[in-house]
């Protein structure tokens, strides 16, 4: 099997290819990397790809995944959006842990994959989990699907605290840990609107029928629930590498290096309902998500800007949902939007919130 893997430097990138290198008959066609040139041509010294990207224009070369008979798309933000397009439209199969690029642009990807017989195959866990739980059922046969949340490093925090945390502390998460970006849209719980949005256009479901569930110890990952009342749901350690190594040889299982979940030291399993209160992001998530068109795509531009603010010290953590609620009041929506059209919201409303950050 001959493998791609997109933003190889990232979080999910290195847990790839050390599941990579305990994988037989597997080789890394292409890398690609932004900014990290030392662990990039470490890299290259092991698995001696083909080809490899730097920066977000070279991402873009389809040379990068002409090769290879998978896709690993790991990169993260809107620079994974041309990739995934890239690699629909020459069939490839695809394992995709890049979110935002189904809130930018689900129905865009949706139809082009109805067009091009290409194949995408969820890293992040807890649509890897749904993806486990809905094979071998009948999809019509979904009542709804359970989307577990371990509620972040401030689920219980009074919302007057919050205008107070410092990045140390948002980078701080209680279960997993991530590359900078999600952490800290796990912290504001837009992580969690965007898993709703994703699951809703990977499979299919629509989102009165997504309950998202707090579970802080992250063990079940997620779970289906049918029309007969049988919950079905996925459970494993909090460990990227099992979800990333399901991705890459489905429909095959194989042994993995990851230490194997014992339930009794696990002991008890909690599930409480989310109070949305604390988390405004996840209701303009909702909100975007309800209205649709251009305006998911502006969720996600403004979001970016605002998080990259908040990781330079620019911007306070509340003022985050503010820039964001600010950037979609502005928005006049576009239904149906193309790909020219997505391009051109994006830019303008980065270039919008970073005005208003001044
Ligand atoms: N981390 C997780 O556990 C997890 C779980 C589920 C889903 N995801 C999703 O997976 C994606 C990657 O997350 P991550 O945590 O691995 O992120 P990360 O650690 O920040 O890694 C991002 C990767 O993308 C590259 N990159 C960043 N900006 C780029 C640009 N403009 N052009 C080209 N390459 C660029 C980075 O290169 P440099 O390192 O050289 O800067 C790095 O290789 C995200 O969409 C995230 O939502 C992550």
């Amino acid at each position: 099997m001959k493998i791609s893997v997109l933003g190889s430097t990232g979080s999910i990138g290195t847990s790839a290819l050390d599941v990579i290198s305990n994988l037989k008959n597997y080789t890394v066609v292409g890398l690609s990397a932004n900014n990290n040139k030392t662990l990039l041509n470490k890299q290259i010294n092991k698995f001696k790809p083909k080809y490899v990207a730097v920066g977000s224009s070279e991402l873009k070369d389809i040379s990068l995944i002409k090769e290879a008979d998978l896709v690993l798309i790991a990169v993260v933000g809107f620079a994974g959006l041309i990739p995934l397009i890239n690699a629909i439209k020459l069939k490839k199969r695809i394992a995709l842990a890049n979110k935002e690029a189904l809130v930018i642009a689900g129905d865009l990807i949706n139809k082009l994959i109805r067009k091009y017989p290409a194949e995408i195959i969820p890293v992040d866990s807890e649509h890897s989990a749904i993806f486990q739980c809905i094979n071998g059922n009948n999809p019509e046969e979904i009542s709804k699907i359970i989307l577990t949340a371990s509620g972040g490093p401030f689920r219980n925090y009074p919302y007057k605290k919050l205008s107070k945390v410092c990045v140390n502390d948002v980078l701080k998460h209680p279960t997993w840990k991530m590359g900078k970006k999600i952490t800290v849209d796990s912290a504001t719980m837009i992580n969690k609107g965007f898993e709703v949005i994703e699951a809703h256009y990977l499979f299919g479901v629509p989102y009165d029928k997504i309950e998202v569930v707090i579970h802080p110890q992250s063990i079940v990952h997620s779970g289906v629930e049918f029309t007969d009342g049988s919950i079905i749901a996925q459970l494993g350690r909090t460990d990227m590498r099992l979800p990333i190594q399901y991705a890459l040889t489905y429909p095959e299982r194989v042994q993995s290096t990851v230490k194997k979940l014992n339930l009794t030291e696990v002991g008890k399993l909690e599930f409480f309902k989310l109070s949305a209160k604390n988390f405004p992001c996840f209701e303009l998530a909702m909100s975007a998500a309800k209205i649709s068109g251009s305006m998911l795509t502006v969720l996600n531009a403004a979001n970016e800007v605002a998080v990259m603010k908040f990781l330079d010290n620019k911007i306070s953590f509340i003022k985050i949902p503010k820039l964001i609620e600010k950037a979609m009041k502005k928005h006049k929506v576009i239904k149906n939007p193309d790909l020219e059209d997505i391009i051109e919201v994006d830019s303008e409303t980065r270039k919008y919130v970073e005005e208003i950050a001044r």
